[in-house]
């Protein structure tokens, strides 16, 4: 197993896999770590869909383009879940006060959601595993996804993970430099940011353009943007506000 040092600090998305499936041993320690993911009021606002079934996994390719779906070992699809919580409510006579309708309750899912996300990714990434997270799972098809998957009104999906053994090793990304990150006591002043972003801007271009795998000529900001862009035209509210009930 590595060492927490290298499971954390070499991590990179791995897109490509072997053919070889996940052991079951290894699923099971990488459950038990998404199982003991901190979670708002101990709420476990989320659930985690496992798919190995080479057709299902196939058929969410169909519907969100990202071949590292049908390719992966097992696909993780993690939801926020607020139905668990009906059911167990229910099961005493009391009803829920509606908390999954509200930004705050919708930003809970999403957050305990993400963490259990994470733990995973560290589990497989120290078993030696590779993952890529998948948020078209989330934007692709929503509703389609949702019925194929039987998520109940109160369940939705935050993000995808596909897991298996690694068949590429792609240069780590550089990141964005730990004082433009990390601020000491209160935000940075636009000014003390302004060099090292353009730093990290030609930092990242010289990376695109010379990186192993597959080389662009994008720096990090207006690639990032041209993302959001397209990001706004998936249009999931209303989705949401059917499937979740949002009130905002
Ligand atoms: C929430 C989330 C959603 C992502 N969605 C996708 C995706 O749909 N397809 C994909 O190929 N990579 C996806 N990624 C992977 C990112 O592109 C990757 O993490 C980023 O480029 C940084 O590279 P690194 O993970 O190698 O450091 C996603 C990552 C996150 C955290």
């Amino acid at each position: 197993m590595k060492s927490v040092e290298e499971t954390l600090l070499t991590r990179r998305t791995i897109r490509r896999y072997e053919r070889r499936k996940i052991e079951p041993e290894k699923l099971a320690y990488i459950y038990e770590a998404i199982r003991n993911t901190p979670t708002s009021y101990n709420g476990q606002q989320f659930s985690v869909i496992a798919v190995n079934d080479q057709p299902t996994k196939e058929e969410i390719y169909a519907i969100t383009g990202q071949k590292q779906i049908k390719t992966c070992s097992t696909f993780l699809l993690f939801c926020l879940d607020y139905h668990k919580l009906k059911v167990a409510t229910a099961l005493q006579g009391v009803e829920t006060p509606g908390f999954e309708k509200t930004i705050d309750g919708y930003t809970v899912g999403v957050i305990d959601a993400s963490l259990a996300m994470m733990s995973a990714v560290t589990a497989a990434e120290s078993l030696g595993l590779g993952c890529c997270c998948v948020g078209y799972a989330r934007t692709a098809d929503p509703e389609r996804l949702a019925t194929m998957l039987k998520l109940p009104q109160g369940v939705s999906i935050v993000c995808g993970l596909t897991l298996g053994y690694p068949s590429e090793m792609p240069d780590l990304k550089p990141k964005l430099p730990v004082e433009l990150v990390v601020h000491q006591e209160t935000y940075t002043a636009d000014e003390d940011m302004r060099q090292g972003l353009a730093e990290y801007d030609e930092q990242i271009r010289q990376f695109n353009a010379s990186r192993a795998l597959s080389q662009t000529d994008n720096d990090w900001s207006v690639h990032v943007t041209d993302y959001h862009r397209h990001s706004m035209e998936h249009g999931i509210a209303a989705y949401l506000k059917k499937w979740l009930g949002l009130l905002f």
